[in-house]
């Protein structure tokens, strides 16, 4: 089979930088899953349709143009790299992935990223539901203050506005959405990892990734 190696974890857990480099240094395929739900979101937005609308979000996430070129991500010809990272369709993508319909609607196209050499993926479920038979299974966490510092630093540097104190509750407040919806990885999958980064630098979290991998 194809190598998949996942990393789940909560909002801000790093997961996104994490498997983004470890892809880098293994030259495989990287999937952020989360930019999916994103994607789904800022559609929606566009199309002025509500987060309750549910029948109308997985109609838009069926026929969703989305490609991925280069290092941008596109929806209908048009780079929205920015513009899925705002923290507003974050907020949204939150609301609208506890819609089991919109989450079985993303299945094929996550699934579809299994390509050769291999793929590196992050989000919630990666390990627990999209890539069962996954070769490396690992759960990312960190505690809830350190988390809103990194997201904290990461919108500062892109002159975006924060606030840590509204950051802890607002990352507080989507943990309490995910863990409503999933169950723990470790519950779900004795074959997770749990790698709790806290404290840690990136690149001493990337090479546990990568010496975990060879084992
Ligand atoms: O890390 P953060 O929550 O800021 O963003 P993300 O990883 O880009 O994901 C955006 C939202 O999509 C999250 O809040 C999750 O609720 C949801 N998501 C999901 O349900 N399943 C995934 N595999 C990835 C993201």
């Amino acid at each position: 089979a194809i190598p998949v190696i996942t990393l789940d974890g909560p909002s801000a857990s790093g997961k996104g930088t994490i498997a983004h480099l470890v892809a880098q240094a293994l030259g495989f395929h990287y999937l952020d899953s989360g930019v999916l739900y994103r994607l789904v979101a800022l559609a929606a937005m566009k199309h002025a349709i509500a987060a309750e609308d549910e029948p109308n979000i997985v109609a838009m996430a069926r026929c969703l143009n989305v490609s991925f070129v280069d290092a941008t991500v596109q929806l209908d010809g048009v780079d929205v790299s920015e513009a899925v990272r705002a923290e507003i369709c974050g907020e949204y993508a939150s609301r609208i992935a506890q819609y089991p319909t919109l989450r079985e609607v993303l299945l094929d196209r996550q699934r579809n990223f299994r390509e050769l050499p291999g793929l590196v993926t992050d989000g919630r479920d990666m390990g627990s539901v999209v890539f069962p038979d996954a070769t490396l299974k690992i759960y990312l966490t960190a505690d809830a203050e350190e988390r809103a510092r990194r997201r904290y630093k990461q919108l500062i540097e892109k002159g975006i506005n924060a606030n840590i104190a509204d950051l802890v509750a607002s990352l507080r407040e989507r943990d309490e959405r995910d863990s409503k919806r999933l169950a723990s990885p470790l519950q779900q999958c004795e074959d997770t990892h749990l790698l709790d980064t806290t404290g840690f630098s990136i690149d001493q979290v990337v090479n546990q990734v990568l010496s975990m991998y060879a084992d």
